[in-house]
């Protein structure tokens, strides 16, 4: 290719297949609202396409080059924000506003339960979720959007209660069953279930299949209806599936084959408007399973 010719830009509302870094030279610079990018933690995952224990300096290295890209490729209103997990999250959010001049906006702690049982140590609950912008004086923050019913409503029937409900704090909690006492819609912990083998939800062909309900309250707070939202690690599509019912524009990329061929298939199962999956108000309903009911408490497994 002449070097005076750009790269054909990528066909936008699909996936592409291939590595993020190749395909981002096809993305032109400033033209991104939101990036999502929940990208492998060098812990080694068994993916099908992907080493995910490197050496921590290739892996740091290599997480500052795909960074990079998506600064670059992001309007100058826009917003990234990064799902990591404790191994890299200081260095990341280090890199992302000390090198690459991102603003953090919030850090979020996304609290889970049935997250990987250990033996030896805690067993991990939780991943970080770095919000970033561009420029800290111009962003998209739709707050009434992701409104959440307060305590003061839920808890103790206060007719003071504001009945729009109020901003999430930053820390997500999406399975009520599960709450620990003290947490409530008012703290900075977000809790969402990971999407279990028995959700609906679950695709059952990719073990970090994020939930829709978190993706949604990402993609509706920080873009408006039209706008373009970029996934670098597609994984099993939950970023692009959301983006598509909510009437985002979208683009994923993904290095496997398998994997872009099964985001295929979920985007062209659903169409914009679809309800999201999961329980669209974790502090009231439990999610749906697939059998459509919930086990009785006796025959559940310890
Ligand atoms: C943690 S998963 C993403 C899960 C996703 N958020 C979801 O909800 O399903 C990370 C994904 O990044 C993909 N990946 C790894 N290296 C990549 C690269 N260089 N370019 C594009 N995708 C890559 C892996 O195949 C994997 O599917």
């Amino acid at each position: 290719m002449p070097s005076d010719e750009l790269p054909l830009p990528l066909v936008l509302d699909r996936v592409h297949q291939g590595d993020c870094l190749e395909l981002f030279s096809h993305v032109p610079s400033g033209t991104v609202h939101l990036a999502f990018a929940d990208p492998p933690f060098n812990i080694g995952y068994a993916y099908d396409a992907y080493e995910d224990r490197r050496p921590a300096d290739d892996y740091l290295a290599w997480s500052g080059r795909w960074m990079a890209e998506v600064v670059r490729v992001l309007r100058d209103d826009g917003t990234f924000w990064l799902a990591i997990g404790d191994e890299y999250a200081a260095e990341l959010k280090v890199l992302a506003t000390r090198e690459l001049g991102l603003t953090c906006r919030s850090w979020v702690v996304w609290y889970y339960t049935f997250g990987v049982n250990c033996r030896q140590k805690f067993s991990r609950s939780h991943a970080h979720l770095f919000h970033f912008v561009k420029d800290p004086e111009a962003f998209t923050f739709n707050v009434d959007a992701i409104r959440v019913p307060s305590a003061r409503e839920l808890v103790y029937g206060d007719k003071r209660a504001n009945p729009t409900g109020r901003l999430p704090d930053d820390t997500w909690i999406l399975r009520p069953q599960d709450l620990p006492e003290g947490f409530s819609a008012e703290e900075d912990t977000w809790y969402f279930p990971r999407v279990c083998g028995t959700f609906k939800e679950r695709s059952g062909w990719h073990g970090c299949q994020m939930p829709e309900q978190l993706l949604g309250r990402i993609i509706r707070a920080c873009s408006q209806p039209g706008d373009l939202v970029l996934d670098p690690f597609g994984g099993s599509g939950t970023t692009l599936a959301v983006a598509k019912k909510l009437g985002r524009s979208f683009l994923g990329l993904e290095l496997s084959e398998q994997y872009a061929t099964r985001i295929k298939e979920r985007l062209a199962s659903i169409r914009t408007g679809d309800t999201l999956d999961g329980a669209p108000e974790p502090l009231k309903s439990v999610p749906a399973t697939k059998d459509g009911r919930r086990l009785a408490r006796s025959s559940r497994k310890r």
